[in-house]
């Protein structure tokens, strides 16, 4: 890329990204490639009081490059619905930049890659929710955040893996229907006493992680901690040290000073976010990249701050908007502070 930075400015940069990626593998002669570009986003951010959210699943040189907050579904929610910016750009996939668009409906919600979707989002249409509360008319609709804006427009109550359990608790209704992660749903059964009624949506990265291949790292890293993701199938999870969302496995692993090495049973991102924040740990990643997530990319966020297309602009029915957000609220009503993990072991 052609930049018309200082110097020193760049020299800069170059460090302070090779400061944070060389844990991640990254040669000094890397960072300098994306050093121009990582500027720019930073200085078309602030001119146009732009902030830069970042899902944990993001690579290293959006999370150390760019990113003014990263996070699990939950914290970026959060992070969009309280942020004082004008413009929130979204580095994740479809449904978050929508659940940001929900929660933040006055400001700007650019999203660099359009297309990326999510295979539990795409599992489920809104029609299919009606036909699901009218089968079942005395149950709870939680909807999984892994939905889109319509789907959670259907429902009762929204979750995310860092409050699922405990947000189900908390409901009145014995009867839930949870969509659309079967995994997730089966994870929820084995820890609650209510009736948990599921769908057959599965996360195409999740689903790889078999019990096979979990007990096949144990064996092999038998020091390690494993850390396992709910939407992954319950005899995997049932192999797990510990089991919940993104955000629940940085909890664990802050909280076990003690423990050297970690397995993280979820989309690599996450191991290279951990090797950044936690130098002085080991993290075995599972080298699963979630093909929708990988399309935000540096190049595509300046363009969207430069001049989003059409489509990177995400615009909502007010109508959908408004009844998904009585979801979201729902949700941070019934959800302890700071969350609790999904399935304590
Ligand atoms: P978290 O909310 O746990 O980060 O999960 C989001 C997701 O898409 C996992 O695949
Ligand atoms: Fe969806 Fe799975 Fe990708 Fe998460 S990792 S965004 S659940 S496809």
């Amino acid at each position: 890329m052609e930049t018309t930075a200082e110097p020193q400015a760049l020299a800069a940069e170059v460090e302070r990204l090779h400061a944070a990626l060389r844990e991640c593998g990254w040669s000094r002669e890397e960072c300098a490639l994306h050093a121009p570009l990582t500027l720019e986003i930073r200085r078309l951010a602030r001119a146009r009081n732009a902030i830069i959210l970042a899902h944990s699943y993001m690579t290293p040189d959006i999370q150390a490059g760019i990113a003014d907050y990263r996070g699990d579904s939950l914290g970026l929610s959060e992070k969009a619905r309280d942020t004082d910016a004008e413009v929130i750009v979204f580095c994740g996939v479809r449904f978050m930049a929508e659940t940001a668009k929900i929660l933040a409906p006055h400001k700007l919600v650019l999203h660099p890659a359009p297309e990326a979707g999510c295979s539990l989002a795409d599992s489920i249409t809104a029609a299919q929710v009606r036909e699901l509360r009218a089968r079942y008319p005395r149950a709870a609709i939680v909807c999984y955040v892994n939905t889109s804006a319509e789907v959670k427009a259907e429902c009762d109550v929204c979750v995310t893996s860092a409050n699922a359990l405990a947000v189900i608790q908390a409901l009145p209704e014995r009867q839930i229907v949870f969509l659309p992660d079967r995994y997730m749903a089966e994870n929820l059964r084995a820890c609650t006493d209510k009736e948990i009624i599921g769908w057959d949506g599965v996360c195409i990265v999740h689903e790889q992680f078999t019990p096979e291949r979990a007990r096949a790292w144990r064996a092999a890293h038998p020091r390690a901690h494993m850390l396992v993701h709910l939407e992954c199938s319950a005899a995997t999870v049932g192999l797990a040290d510990m089991a919940g969302g993104t955000g629940d496995m940085i909890r664990y692993i802050k909280a076990h000073p003690e423990v050297e090495q970690f397995m993280l049973v979820t989309e690599c991102g996450l191991s290279d976010r951990m090797r950044m924040e936690f130098p002085d740990r080991t993290f075995i990643g599972t080298c699963a990249l979630c093909p929708h997530m990988k399309r935000v990319e540096l190049r595509r966020v300046l363009q969207c701050l430069q001049q989003p297309l059409p489509e990177q602009v995400v615009e909502l029915d007010e109508r959908v908007r408004v009844r998904a957000l009585r979801s979201l609220e729902r949700m941070f009503e019934l959800t302890p502070r700071p969350p609790a993990p999904a399935t304590p072991r």
